[in-house]
């Protein structure tokens, strides 16, 4: 029997803002959750603004929202330049790290063993890995999908991965951004997919929370949220504005 988990809304703030609008969307979470401060009890939040945002939103972050960055370097502080390390992240308030998010994975060639290391890195300094894992598009249509994110997890989490230092969220790499999601019967059969290969891989398998990411909206979080296995959501564009954010949070029942 799986314990019930809290819900995480995860916004990934990606490459976009400036320090004034990456402030104001601090604040505005900040109104919104004193207009409906229920929601801090059905869910956990977290949000991951750009490295140079990253001070400026620490100090105007409502409590309850934890603040987190969106890649860090695969190695501690060094001559490591354009580089920032888990020790830099955690001096600017992080808790959270995405790691292998698809746009590094694809833009920035990212592999599974440096994912690994990067998580091991966070581990040591109490940071949480948000380890992202999904299919392409043509992998989906050529029935891989399982083969492939199974594989993302064997090689991506690091055998000292447990429920409270890691997250898992399966990212369909076609849904982000696009506006497509995946059917909550994909989203059904992947989550549980993802839920044995977790339990054959960890002793805490069977608690670590699995976020859906890609194309999560206002109009479609309750149906994806009320998923068997389904623990939170990764956010992109809908998290930049604070009310669609909000409300897809108030799409956990
Ligand atoms: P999206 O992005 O919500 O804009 O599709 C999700 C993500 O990349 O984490």
């Amino acid at each position: 029997m799986i314990k019930e988990r809290k819900k995480l809304i995860a916004g990934n703030w990606k490459m976009n803002g400036s320090l004034g609008s990456a402030a104001s969307l601090a604040v505005a979470l900040g109104e919104g959750l004193d207009h409906d401060p229920a929601l801090l009890t059905r869910c956990d939040f977290a949000v991951f603004p750009p490295f140079v945002h990253l001070l400026v939103v620490s100090q105007q972050l409502p409590a309850g929202v934890a603040l987190g960055a969106q890649d860090c370097a695969v190695t501690g502080d060094g001559a490591y330049t354009g580089d920032i390390s888990v020790n830099m992240l955690v001096d600017a308030g992080c808790s959270y790290v995405i790691l292998g998010h698809s746009e590094r994975r694809q833009y920035h060639g990212e592999t599974d063993g440096q994912i690994a290391a990067k998580a091991t890195l966070c581990y040591e300094k109490k940071l949480t890995a948000i380890i992202c894992v999904g299919e392409t598009e043509v992998q989906r249509a050529e029935g891989r999908q399982e083969q492939v994110v199974g594989e993302q997890l064997a090689r991506a989490l690091p055998s000292t991965a447990k429920a409270a230092n890691t997250v898992i969220a399966y990212e369909p790499v076609w849904a982000i951004g696009t506006g497509k999601t995946a059917s909550p019967e994909d989203v059904k059969a992947m989550h549980s997919f993802i839920r044995q290969r977790l339990k054959e891989q960890l002793a805490e398998g069977g608690n670590m929370r699995i976020l859906y990411g890609g194309s999560v909206k206002p109009d479609n979080a309750e149906i994806l949220m009320s998923i068997e296995n389904v623990d939170g959501a990764l956010v992109g564009g809908a998290s930049l504005k604070a009310d669609q954010f909000l409300a897809i949070a108030n799409g956990v029942k």
